[in-house]
C-alpha cells in the first residue's frame, strides 16, 4: 500500500504526466458507466449539455482548476451549479489527468457563478438543480433528458410517486442513483445541499405529483 501511495504521490507531483492509452480508455469507461458527470457534461459527443463540455475543458481551464472542480466545486467556484461528488482518490486522479491533458487556462474562474447562495424554496431549488434533467414540471423531459441512457424519473407521475416513501426519495437525492441500483447519471446532492434543502425537494416532488407516499411510510397512519 505504501509503495502504491508513493507512486500515486509521485504521479500527482508531475502535472504533465500522460495517461497510457489503457488508462485513458479505462477512465472514459468509468465516466460512462459509474459517475454522474455525463448527466450534465458532454465528453466525446456523449452526455448532457447543461454544463461546459469536458472535451474542450483544457482550452479554458488549468489542471489545477479542473482538479479543484472535481474535488470540491463550491470551494473552487463559489456558488457553482455543480454538485460535489465524492469520488475515490484513485478515480479522481485518473479523471483529473484525463480532463487536464494539455490544459492551459487560468487557475481561477473568469466568469460569474449562476447560483445565488442563500435560502431558496423547494421549487427554486428544483429549478436550479433538477429541472435540466427532470424538467421544470417533473415530466422527465428536461433539456438533458434526450442525452441520457436512462429517462429521468417522472416526478409528476402520481401513480409512480405514490409508491415511493419520502425517505426513499430523500435517500436517492442525497446519495445518487448508484447505491440504489439506478442510473449513475442521477447525481448525489448530499455533499452540496443541506438536509433542510433536500426535504424541501422531497416536498416539491410531492407538489409535482400531487400525491403522498404510501400510508405505511407516513407518520401516524396504518397500512
Ligand atoms: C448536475 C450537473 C453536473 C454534474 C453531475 C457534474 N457537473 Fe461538472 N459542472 C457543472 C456545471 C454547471 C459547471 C459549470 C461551472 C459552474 O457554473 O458551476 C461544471 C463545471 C465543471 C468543470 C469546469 C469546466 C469549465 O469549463 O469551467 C469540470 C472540470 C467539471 N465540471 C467536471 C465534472 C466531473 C469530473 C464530474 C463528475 C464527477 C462533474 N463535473 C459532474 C455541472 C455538473
Ligand atoms: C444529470 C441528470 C439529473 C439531474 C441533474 C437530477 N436527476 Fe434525478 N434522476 C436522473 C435519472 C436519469 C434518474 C432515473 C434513474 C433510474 O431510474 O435508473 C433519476 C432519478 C431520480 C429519483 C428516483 C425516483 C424514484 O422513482 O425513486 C429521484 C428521487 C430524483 N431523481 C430526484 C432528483 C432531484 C430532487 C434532483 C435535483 C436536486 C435530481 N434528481 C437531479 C437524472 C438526474
Amino acid at each position: 500500500v505504501r509503495v502504491a501511495l508513493g507512486l500515486l504521490l509521485v504521479a500527482t507531483a508531475l502535472p504533465a504526466q500522460q495517461l497510457t492509452p489503457f488508462q485513458r480508455e479505462k477512465t472514459k469507461q468509468i465516466l460512462r458507466t459509474q459517475l454522474p458527470c455525463l448527466g450534465c457534461h458532454e465528453l466525446d459527443g456523449e452526455g448532457g449539455r447543461s454544463a461546459p463540455s469536458l472535451t474542450t475543458v483544457g482550452e479554458r481551464r488549468s489542471a489545477k482548476y479542473i482538479r479543484g472542480m472535481i474535488e470540491d466545486p463550491q470551494a473552487t467556484k463559489p456558488g457553482s451549479a455543480m454538485p460535489r461528488h465524492k469520488v475515490a482518490p484513485q478515480v479522481g486522479e485518473l479523471v483529473a489527468r484525463l480532463l487536464a491533458e494539455g490544459a492551459k487556462g487560468p487557475d481561477s474562474p473568469t466568469d460569474a457563478s449562476i447560483r445565488s447562495p442563500g435560502s431558496a424554496s423547494g421549487s427554486q431549488l428544483y429549478e436550479v438543480w433538477c429541472a435540466s434533467c427532470h424538467g421544470v414540471t417533473g415530466k422527465g423531459d428536461g433539456p438533458n433528458a434526450k442525452y441520457l441512457p436512462t429517462k429521468p424519473a417522472t416526478h409528476a407521475d402520481g401513480l409512480a410517486m405514490s409508491k415511493r416513501p419520502d425517505d426513499s426519495l430523500y435517500d436517492v437525492i442525497a446519495v445518487g442513483g448508484v447505491p440504489y441500483g439506478r442510473s449513475p447519471r442521477m447525481p448525489a446532492f448530499g455533499a452540496t445541499l443541506t438536509p433542510v434543502e433536500i426535504r424541501a425537494l422531497v416536498a416539491q416532488i410531492r407538489t409535482l405529483c400531487k400525491c403522498e407516499g404510501p400510508g405505511w411510510a407516513r407518520d401516524g397512519k396504518k397500512p
